[in-house]
C-alpha cells in the first residue's frame, strides 16, 4: 500500500519553481513562493505542490497530516562542499589564529591539514563512521539533507579508501544523502615533503584507479594553491580523473590567484570552489565554460580574513552561484547553512533570495542532482524542512541561533 502525506499550513511554501537548470541573474531572486501553501507526498516523493485549498483536496482517508503551523517550508539545503570525515579537531589552532598567527603560517609549521591527517590516519574505519554519523546529525538538525563530501585527510591509498568507505557507510546509515569526492590531492603528506610530484604519481597511478574500481567517488577535487599543488600538478590529477569518468571540482584562488580556474574551465570542471582572490578574466572563463562557482564565506570568516569572493560580480556576469559551508576542522568548522546564508548576505551582498537559490537548486545542479533534489516539484524526492520562521528571509536575518523545526528526508521525518 502506498504511503501518502499532506504537509499543510505553510506560511510560505518555497518551491524554487523555475527552469530545469541552474538559475542565473534575476532568476536567482525568484523562489516560486506559494503563500498559505501545501504539498502532497506519495512514497517519499512529491506528488503535488500548490495552494492549501487546492492540495488539501488530494488527501485520502489514510493520509498522514503534517501541520507546519504557519511556518516556512522549503527544500532541504544542499551543501555542495564539505569535508565531513576527519578525526579530532583543531581548536588549538583556532586559539593560535585568535592570537595573531595566520592559517598559512600554521600550515607551514606542520599544523593545518597535515595535523588532521595524522589523527585521521590513526583512526579506524569504524571510528570514522561514528564521527561521520555525529557530523551528519549536525547537518540534518540545521536543515541540510544532501552534502557533497571529500576525502583528503588520509593521503595514503589505504587511508583515502578508509575515509571514502566511511562516507558510504554514513550515507547508508543516516538520512543524509552524501555525494563523495576524492580529494587525495589535498596536501603534500609529511613523508613526501619536498617531493610533490612523487606524491602526484601515487594519486594518479594508485589512488584514482582504486577509488574508481570500488565506485567510491563521483567527483575528484584538488587543492591548487601556492605551497600545495601547482597548476601543472593539478592538471595531471584532473586529467587522470576525467579519463576514469569522474566529475571535476577544484579548490582554487583561495589565498593566491592562479590559472587554475582557466584550467578547470578547459577541462569542463563542474565547479571551482573558494575564489576569494579571483579575477574578472577567471569569471569570464567560468561563464564561457559553464562552470559553477562554489563560494565558501564560512572559511573566510573563520580564518579571520576580510576578503570574500566577489559574489555580486559573478551573479551580474550570469554565473549560477552556489554557496556551501566547507565544513572542516581548520578553515570552516560550521555545518550551518543558515550561518552561510547570513554571511552571503551581509559580507557578499547577496540578497536573501539569491542565497537560498545558491544553497538549494543551484547547489543540487552542481552535484548532478538537479533532477532529484533542491526544489519542491512533483516527481522529486521529498527532502524538505519546516523552519522556525514565518518568512524565508528570517533564516539569514536571525543569525547564529537557527534550528530547523522539523526535517524530512525522502518523506520520512528525521
Ligand atoms: O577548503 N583549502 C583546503 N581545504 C580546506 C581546509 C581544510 C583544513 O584546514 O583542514 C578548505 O578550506
Ligand atoms: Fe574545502
Amino acid at each position: 500500500m502506498s504511503v501518502s502525506v499532506l504537509v499543510t499550513n505553510c506560511s510560505q511554501l518555497v518551491t524554487m519553481a523555475g527552469p530545469d537548470r541552474p538559475r542565473t541573474c534575476k532568476e536567482m531572486r525568484e523562489l516560486g513562493i506559494v503563500h498559505d501553501g501545501a504539498m502532497f507526498l506519495r512514497d517519499g516523493r512529491i506528488a503535488a505542490v500548490g495552494s492549501r485549498a487546492e492540495v488539501e483536496l488530494l488527501a485520502e482517508p489514510n493520509t498522514q497530516v503534517v501541520d507546519a503551523g504557519g511556518r516556512v517550508t522549503m527544500p532541504g539545503f544542499v551543501d555542495a562542499h564539505t569535508h565531513l570525515i576527519f578525526a579530532g579537531n583543531r581548536a588549538d589552532e583556532f586559539e593560535m589564529r585568535c592570537s595573531g598567527m595566520t592559517y598559512q603560517q600554521i600550515a607551514e609549521r606542520g599544523g593545518g591539514i597535515r595535523s588532521t591527517v595524522r589523527k585521521t590516519r590513526a583512526a579506524t574505519e569504524e571510528e570514522l563512521i561514528a564521527v561521520g554519523q555525529k557530523h551528519a546529525q549536525r547537518f540534518l538538525r540545521g536543515g541540510t539533507t544532501t552534502v557533497e563530501t571529500k576525502s583528503g585527510y588520509g593521503l595514503t591509498l589505504d587511508d583515502e579508501l578508509k575515509i571514502l568507505r566511511a562516507v558510504r557507510a554514513v550515507s547508508r546509515t543516516t538520512p543524509l544523502r552524501c555525494v563523495p569526492t576524492f580529494l587525495g590531492a589535498h596536501e603534500i603528506p609529511d613523508e613526501y615533503k619536498g617531493r610533490p610530484d612523487a606524491y602526484v604519481d601515487l594519486v594518479v597511478e594508485e589512488m584514482l584507479p582504486a577509488v574508481t574500481r570500488e565506485s567510491l567517488a563521483k567527483f575528484c577535487d584538488v587543492f591548487c594553491e601556492d605551497k600545495v599543488f601547482n597548476v601543472k600538478q593539478t592538471e595531471r590529477v584532473l586529467r587522470a580523473a576525467k579519463k576514469l569518468g569522474l566529475g571535476l571540482r577544484v579548490h582554487a584562488d583561495q589565498f593566491t590567484s592562479s590559472s587554475a580556474v582557466e584550467l578547470a574551465a578547459a577541462l569542463g570542471a563542474k565547479t571551482v570552489d573558494h575564489l576569494e582572490q579571483t579575477t574578472a578574466d577567471s569569471i569570464a572563463a567560468m561563464k564561457q565554460a559553464g562552470v559553477q562557482p562554489v563560494l565558501l564565506p564560512g572559511s573566510v570568516y573563520a580564518i579571520g580574513s576580510q576578503k570574500y569572493a566577489p559574489a555580486r560580480a559573478m551573479i551580474d556576469a550570469g554565473l549560477p552561484v552556489v554557496i556551501a559551508t566547507d565544513f572542516n576542522p581548520g578553515s570552516s568548522p560550521t555545518a550551518s547553512m543558515t550561518m552561510v546564508l547570513s554571511l552571503a548576505c551581509t559580507q557578499m551582498k547577496m540578497t536573501p533570495a539569491e542565497a537560498v537559490t545558491a544553497a538549494t537548486i543551484n547547489a543540487a545542479y552542481s552535484l548532478n542532482l538537479g533532477h532529484e533534489v533542491g526544489s519542491l516539484k512533483a516527481g522529486k524526492v521529498a527532502d524538505f524542512v519546516i523552519h522556525d520562521a514565518e518568512d524565508y528571509r528570517e533564516l539569514a536575518y536571525f543569525f547564529g541561533s537557527h534550528r530547523a523545526h522539523r526535517v524530512f528526508a525522502a518523506g520520512a521525518e528525521v
